[in-house]
């Protein structure tokens, strides 16, 4: 990872853990947020630079999961493509939705209020000290009456990762399909969504991928693309949506369907330049440097006497360190006036080593937590 400290503009001021919340400030970021002001400056209204800046995003994150840009589409954030998507299913035999404890809330309210819909919600409860969910549960839980099950890749507040093939497989088993939230995975791990045989994916940029908050992305499979028709869709769902007084409704034949409304344009300039530099730097290497640095964490919180609630099996988890700590948002401020940015989640505080961080970083942020846990 030789030089990738240099995509950022003040890494050498702050230790920047805190990825899972918001990413670092990059140099291209910074100046694509500031082109976005040029051009309306200099050019108005470039609808035509806008509408390529979204292109050139969905053809990145389709690059980032293995699909086909005709199989994603944009929206402000994963809870309104995710309530599009849900709007497009109907429940008549398969009226069960699984879902777990371990989803983000925008996840969990978009899914319950689909029992106004006529739809049966069955949840699924993590256990343990870490706590993880195993794909047995999955298995136990979905039927030949359910429609859809989601899963979470990485949680939010440990950072357990799920093995969403195996998962798929269960679900397609019994006909059911598969979403999976993959916001806090996206940009740590390599993820394609072919292997990986999920039916749906979604994430946003601000995190992992470096940009900003407005954005994010919904990756379905392409031959359902087409049986799906969104009543939470605006007017960018449909092939015309320049045609005034329309009177007939004609979808778009690409994910695109399921996008609303104008979408957040500087989002989408910074959007692409964060992912572009994670494909630069390559998923797969990412996910390597953040298995030793997550590795590192952990080793040194049990040398301190910590207590984490991460799974230490490196294949059961992503790049969320999490540790129990009392009042996380005191010490989350105590660090941050010290240069250490870090995120607290409920109950712990969150590290989250990037590709940029460093060994050392790592160590003495954990240092600091444990001085100033113990006092
Ligand atoms: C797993 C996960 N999903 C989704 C989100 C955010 O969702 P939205 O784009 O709807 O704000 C977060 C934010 O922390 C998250 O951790």
């Amino acid at each position: 990872m030789k030089n990738s400290r240099n995509y950022f503009i003040n890494l050498d001021n702050k230790t920047y853990l805190a990825a899972c919340s918001q990413g670092p400030l990059s140099w291209p970021v910074a100046t694509a947020l500031e082109r976005y002001k040029y051009d309306l400056l200099e050019r108005g209204n470039p609808w035509d630079l806008w509408t390529e800046g979204l292109e050139e995003a969905k053809v990145l994150f389709a690059d980032l999961v293995g699909a086909r840009r005709d199989e994603v589409a944009a929206g402000c954030s994963v809870s309104s493509l995710f309530s599009s998507l849900l709007s497009a299913l109907e429940y008549g035999r398969r009226r069960r939705i699984v879902t777990s404890d371990l989803e983000y809330p925008n996840v969990t309210y978009p899914v319950l209020m689909q029992r106004r819909r006529g739809a049966v919600v069955r949840m699924i409860r993590a256990r343990g000290e870490s706590p993880e969910l195993d794909p047995e549960d999955y298995a136990e839980a979905v039927d030949e009456d359910t429609a859809l099950v989601t899963a979470i890749h990485v949680a939010t507040v440990n950072g357990f990762r799920q093995d969403l093939r195996r998962i798929s497989e269960i679900a397609h088993a019994r006909g059911a399909l598969v979403f999976s939230d993959a916001y806090q995975s996206a940009g740590t791990v390599a993820i394609d969504v072919r292997r990986e045989d999920v039916d749906f994916l979604s994430a946003g940029s601000l995190k992992w991928l470096l940009g900003v908050p407005g954005i994010a992305f919904l990756y379905v499979r392409g031959e359902l693309v087409e049986s799906l028709e969104p009543v939470d869709a605006g007017w960018l769902s449909q092939e015309r949506p320049f045609e005034f007084g329309a009177e007939e409704l004609s979808y778009v034949r690409t994910a695109d369907r399921f996008q609303s409304g104008t979408w957040s344009v500087p989002s989408a300039y910074a959007a692409v330049e964060g992912m572009r530099i994670i494909l630069e730097v390559g998923p797969r290497a990412i996910e390597e440097r953040i298995r030793s640095l997550t590795e590192r964490a952990i080793e040194r919180i049990d040398e301190r006497g910590l207590r984490t609630i991460t799974p230490r099996d490196p294949s059961r988890r992503g790049a969320i360190v999490s540790i129990i700590v009392r009042d996380p948002p005191a010490v989350e401020r105590r660090l941050r006036d010290m240069g250490i940015i870090t995120s607290a989640r409920g109950p712990v505080l969150r590290l989250c080593p990037h590709f940029y961080n460093t060994e050392d970083e790592v160590v003495e942020a954990v240092d600091t937590i444990s001085s100033i846990a113990g006092s």
